[in-house]
């Protein structure tokens, strides 16, 4: 029998337990041979593998995080230990293994590939939507919505008091979280780390909005875009206004995952397994045009500039 091993890497994300739940029970449906890596990368070199049956990833369809556990291994980065996980893999008869994580994690899964001949094929889990080869990642969809919540919440006392808020979102190097949350919370400033911003344009919507009767203005900012404090000072010396911060964290990462994610899970998973039974390896899943997709894991790394400027337009638009 076939044996296939599947692990969660990099920053956790709703939706990776119904993606390993799916990927789980798809592959036992085909016949395969199923392995849990715990702690991501770690756990292969560490020879954490736990044989799984259906009955192993019960009740986690709804529950954020991953019951395999997950690292940040910087030492995956080095070829020896690449080979030591290879080796882990091969002494249990492994040679397929299932990667749900983001580009760093594409990047651990791609090495395993060229480096030690394993086959793999990568899953996008990670709330910060940052592979421009996919329209969404697993976790963006929840982790949205998350911050949906907290504008929705703060809205109502900066509303009661005429005041200003700047919220503080995730999203390493991508504005995506940010973007989405801002159109769909209707916030009147977005400051993404894709749009250098400009202070004075800042202050200018404020007192823009406040003249136009507005009674309260929202600011999202998304982390790596600038930093909040020197906002806000600058802010304060050119307009008078001071701004209540908020920094979401870790919040927006855990939580119940969304329909969506749950069901772009189960559809990301039984691509996955498809393409280790035809023997298509290498290759990573997506959605494009609310299609399920699979590229050449090189060449998705390699697509860059996935930011929606005419979304970003529209946001701004919106908010007058
Ligand atoms: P994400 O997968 O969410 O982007 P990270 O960037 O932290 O999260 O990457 C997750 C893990 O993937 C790292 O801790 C490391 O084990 C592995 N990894 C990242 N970059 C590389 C690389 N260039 N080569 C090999 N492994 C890598
Ligand atoms: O990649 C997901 C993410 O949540 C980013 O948005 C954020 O910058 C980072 O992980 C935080 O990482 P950690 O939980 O290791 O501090």
């Amino acid at each position: 029998m076939a044996k296939v091993a599947i692990l969660t890497s990099g920053g956790d994300a709703p939706g990776m337990n119904a993606c390993l739940r799916a990927c789980v029970r798809y592959a036992i449906y085909k016949d395969l041979d199923v392995y849990g890596v715990e702690r991501g990368y770690k756990g292969l070199i560490d020879n954490k593998l736990i044989h799984m049956n259906s009955r192993s990833v019960s009740g986690i369809v709804q529950r954020g995080g991953t019951i395999l556990r997950t690292a940040r291994c910087l030492e995956f980065k080095d070829p020896e230990y690449q080979h030591q996980a290879a080796d882990t893999l091969r002494a249990y008869g492994i040679e397929n293994l299932i990667v749900i994580g983001g580009d760093g994690s594409f990047q651990g899964a791609k090495a395993l590939s060229d480096n030690c001949g394993i086959n793999v094929v990568g899953i996008p889990g990670t709330i910060d939507n940052d592979l421009a080869y996919t329209d969404y990642t697993l976790g963006f969809d929840t982790a949205v919505n998350t911050v949906i919540g907290a504008i929705n919440a703060l809205r109502d006392t900066m509303d009661s008091h005429d005041r200003v808020s700047l919220l503080e979102v995730m999203g390493r190097n991508c504005g995506d979280i940010a973007l989405y949350a801002a159109v769909a919370g209707g916030v009147e400033y977005v400051i993404t780390p894709e749009v250098p911003y400009d202070i004075d344009d800042i202050c200018s919507s404020i007192k823009f909005s406040q003249k136009r009767g507005k009674t309260s203005n929202m600011i999202v900012l998304a982390e790596g875009a600038g930093n909040k404090e020197e906002i806000c000072t600058k802010i304060k010396e050119k307009t008078g206004i001071s701004v209540k911060t908020t920094t979401l964290g870790h919040i927006q990462r855990g939580g119940s995952p969304s329909m969506a994610d749950r069901v772009l899970a189960a559809k990301f998973a039984v691509r996955a397994v498809d393409l280790l039974l035809q023997k298509q390896t290498n290759r990573v899943v997506g959605i494009k045009d609310n299609k399920i997709i699979d590229r050449d894991i090189t060449e998705a790394l390699n697509e860059k500039n996935c930011f929606d400027k005419e979304l970003y337009n529209i946001a701004h638009i919106l908010s007058l």
